[in-house]
């Protein structure tokens, strides 16, 4: 997604031909319209041979704070496009995870993106896509180790947040909005959203997400999906 020059900002994830998942934070701030955004669909390499495409309607989810941004609540947005996407090889969809699925510490998932490649390290041209394999870490271990650095006495990780990665294992800037898979039984589900973090792939500090499963009933009142494979 990008904006004015179209410049890579997000990720994001095909989970209908016509609905894009992303962040809220990734369409901030409220007031820019759907024709601010364009949708990159099925390349591997950004700005090579872009084919943009355009975005008819902006959701936000109402609960989204702007003021508290990714670290508040809800975190998630969805996109529609003016046009489906015609599915291939190079752009198929991702599956919403039941709502009842438990995703348990230290299950390995993957997270992808053009985002940067360390703390202020930009990914370099050609911009090949990234992937990485990270440990889900639990919300109270992950609260633990923010709260620590944290001045306030509120839970820093709440119940709509995930946390996975470790010591060199992240997702980092520019890659929010993107998608963090597992694989259950051969079918991967996107679990998360590329939401926060403090620094990048620091040891203490795990990468946080929006959690997919506690959205998966406002996703399907706005989207209509076929019922997972
Ligand atoms: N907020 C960042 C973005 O807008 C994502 C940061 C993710 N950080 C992390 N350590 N996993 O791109």
């Amino acid at each position: 997604m990008g904006l004015g020059l179209w410049q890579h900002e997000c990720g994001g994830s095909l989970i209908h031909p016509q609905w894009v998942l992303t962040a809220a934070h990734c369409v901030e701030p409220e007031d820019l319209e759907a024709c601010a955004f364009r949708v990159q669909v099925g390349q591997l390499r950004l700005y090579d041979h872009d084919q943009l495409r355009k975005v008819a309607e902006i959701i936000r989810h109402p609960k989204f704070n702007a003021s508290l941004s990714a670290q508040g609540d809800a975190d998630i947005a969805l996109l529609r496009l003016e046009e489906p996407v015609m599915l291939s090889e190079h752009a198929n969809l991702v599956s919403l995870p039941p709502a009842s699925l438990r995703v348990p510490s230290r299950k390995m998932c993957w997270v992808t993106g053009w985002g940067d490649i360390a703390d202020n390290s930009p990914l370099p041209p050609p911009y090949h896509l990234q992937e990485v394999e990270v440990p889900v870490v639990g919300n109270e271990e992950c609260n633990r180790h923010y709260q620590n650095s944290s001045d306030s006495s509120d839970q820093v990780i709440k119940a709509d947040m995930l946390c996975a990665g470790s010591e060199g294992r992240d997702s980092c800037q520019l890659d929010s909005g993107g998608p963090l898979v597992c694989r259950w039984n051969c079918t991967w589900f996107q679990v998360g959203i590329v939401s926060w973090g403090h620094q990048c792939g620091h040891r203490d500090f795990p990468g946080v997400y929006t959690r997919v499963t506690s959205y998966v009933p406002w996703i399907c009142r706005h989207v209509p999906l076929s019922p997972a494979p």
